[in-house]
C-alpha cells in the first residue's frame, strides 16, 4: 500500500495521543496538514524529555525542513495562533519549517468565545444540561460559517471586506447577547482594531492551501494529515450532541483539508490502549471506581487543553469497530500500552447489553447508546515495565496477546505501539 498520503484521525473520544503518533509520522513527510477543529485540540509532544503542546499549529512543527498547513477546514484563534509560535523552540526559521495559512479558514473572534460560554450556562440552566465544551468559541465559529457570516482568514487583510463582514457580525451578536442573555454588548472599532493587528501578524502566512497540498501530491511529496479530537467527538458520527462542531473522521481530510477522496492512500487510526473522556456525553466503559482513578493517574490523563481531568475506562472494541469502518482505518497506531501496566485485572470490552438485547456494532443513536452497558472479557494482564521496550518480540507475552487480540477483533495491524511518553518511547511493526 502507497504511504504517500496519510490521514492520522483519533478513534475514540480525542486524547488518544494522536500528536505523538503525527511527530513519528511527520519525520518521513514533507507536508503535514491540519484539517478540522481548531484550539480546542491539545497535542502533546515529548521530544528528549521536553513537552510541547501543540492547539492549533499542525505537530510536525519540531521538525526541520517541513511545510505545515493550516487547512481551510479549521477554526483559528490569532491569539492562540501567535502565542504559540511565540514559545516555539525551536523557531520554524531557524530550522526552514514553512507555515501556511488557508486564506479560507476561519477565525474565531472573542465574540464566539463568549457566546460559547453563555450557551453553556443556558443549557445547565435549562436542564438540558452543558456539552462540556472547551470553552474555545468552536462550535459558535462554526456556526457562523455554516450560516455563511463568517471571518474568514483572508478578511483579516482586507479592510474593506473585514469592516462590513464585521459591524454585520457586531450588529448580529449585540441583538443576541443584549436580548437572549442579557449580556454587554460588543464595541466594534475595539473588536476592527483587534483583527486589524491579527491580519498584519498572520499576513506572511497566508495563502492558498488547496494549491499547496495539490501541488504536494502531484509532485509525489508524501503527506501527511492530522486529524483533531476523535471519531466519537465526530459532528455527523459522534455520541451526538455530546461531540464537537467539525468532521474528525477522515473524510474531513477531504473537506477540511482540500484534497478529492481518491487521492488518498491509507488511513491510520489512533488508539490508546484504554479510553478516556473529556466532557459531558455517553461513555459506556467509563470506570467511575478505583481502575478509572488509577488510569487516570498512570496516564496522567489530564487535559493538554483544559487541564480538567479526564474521565477513564477500559478499551471499546465496540467502539473501536465502529471507527474502523466509518474511517476506512487501515492500520491502528496503538499509544500509551505502558500505562496498563501492573494495572491488574486487565478488561477490554467487546459487545454492549442495551435494554435486554446484546449489541455487538455500536449504534448512532443518542437514546440507545445512552442505555449501553458494557460486556466485557478478562485479559490476562502484565506487571514488567514495558517502556524500554522497542520491538513488538520484547513485549511480555500478556502484552503481545492484548495487541494481536485488538488486531483480531479490528481486522487490522497494529503497526505502532507506543510504550512512554517520548519521541523514542516506540515499537515500529511495519507501517
Ligand atoms: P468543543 O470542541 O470545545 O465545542 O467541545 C465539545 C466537546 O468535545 C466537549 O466534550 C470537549 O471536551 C470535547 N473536545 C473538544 N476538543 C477535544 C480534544 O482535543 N480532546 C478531547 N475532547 C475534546
Amino acid at each position: 500500500m502507497s504511504d504517500r498520503v496519510s490521514v492520522l484521525i483519533g478513534a475514540q473520544w480525542g486524547d488518544e495521543g494522536k500528536g505523538r503518533v503525527v511527530d513519528v509520522l511527520a519525520k518521513d513527510a514533507d507536508v503535514v496538514v491540519r484539517f478540522q477543529g481548531g484550539a480546542n485540540a491539545g497535542h502533546t509532544v515529548v521530544v528528549e524529555g521536553k513537552k510541547h503542546v501543540f492547539h492549533i499549529l499542525p505537530s510536525g512543527m519540531l521538525y526541520p525542513g517541513k511545510t505545515c498547513v493550516i487547512g481551510n477546514g479549521l477554526v483559528v484563534d490569532p491569539e492562540q495562533l501567535r502565542n504559540e509560535m511565540e514559545e516555539l523552540d525551536p523557531k520554524p526559521e531557524a530550522i526552514g519549517v514553512k507555515l501556511l495559512i488557508s486564506y479560507s479558514a476561519h477565525i474565531v473572534m472573542p465574540y464566539h468565545k463568549k457566546l460559547d460560554a453563555l450557551a453553556e450556562h443556558a443549557r445547565s440552566a435549562s436542564g438540558a444540561g452543558p456539552i462540556g465544551t472547551t470553552g474555545r468559541g468552536i462550535g459558535p465559529c462554526y456556526v457562523d460559517k455554516y450560516s455563511r457570516i463568517g471571518i474568514r482568514a483572508e478578511d483579516l487583510v482586507s479592510p474593506k471586506v473585514l469592516e462590513k463582514k464585521l459591524r454585520a457580525n457586531v450588529e448580529e451578536k449585540n441583538q443576541i447577547l443584549e436580548k437572549i442573555y442579557g449580556a454587554p454588548k460588543l464595541d466594534f472599532n475595539e473588536l476592527y482594531e483587534l483583527a486589524t493587528r491579527w491580519g498584519e501578524f498572520m499576513a506572511p502566512y497566508l495563502g492558498d492551501s488547496t494549491l499547496e497540498i495539490d501541488g504536494a501530491v502531484t509532485s509525489g511529496k508524501s503527506v501527511l494529515f492530522e486529524g483533531a479530537q476523535g471519531t466519537l467527538l465526530d459532528v455527523d458520527h459522534g455520541t451526538y450532541p455530546f461531540v464537537t462542531s467539525s468532521s474528525c473522521v477522515s473524510g474531513g481530510a477531504s473537506i477540511g483539508g482540500a484534497l478529492g477522496p481518491g487521492r488518498f492512500s491509507r488511513v491510520i487510526g489512533v488508539v490508546k490502549a484504554y479510553c478516556t473522556r473529556v466532557g459531558e456525553g455517553p461513555f459506556p466503559t467509563e470506570d467511575r471506581g478505583v481502575m478509572g482513578d488509577r488510569l487516570r493517574e498512570n496516564g496522567a490523563e489530564f487535559g493538554a487543553t483544559t487541564g480538567r481531568p479526564r474521565r477513564c475506562g477500559w478499551l471499546d472494541l465496540v467502539a473501536l469497530n465502529y471507527a474502523v469502518k466509518v474511517n476506512g482505518i487501515d492500520s491502528i497506531a496503538l499509544t500509551k500500552l505502558d500505562v496498563l501496566s501492573g494495572i491488574g485485572n486487565l478488561k477490554v470490552c467487546d459487545a454492549y447489553e442495551i435494554n435486554g438485547k446484546k449489541y455487538a456494532a455500536f449504534p448512532n443513536s443518542a437514546t440507545i447508546i445512552e442505555n449501553a452497558r458494557p460486556l466485557y472479557r478478562e485479559m490476562p494482564a502484565w506487571d514488567a515495565d514495558i517502556s524500554g521496550c522497542r520491538r513488538f518480540e520484547d513485549l511480555p507475552e500478556e502484552a503481545r496477546g492484548y495487541v494481536r487480540f485488538i488486531e483480531d477483533s479490528a481486522s487490522v495491524k497494529v503497526s505502532l505501539i507506543g510504550v512512554g511518553p517520548d519521541r523514542e518511547d516506540t515499537i515500529l511493526r511495519g507501517f
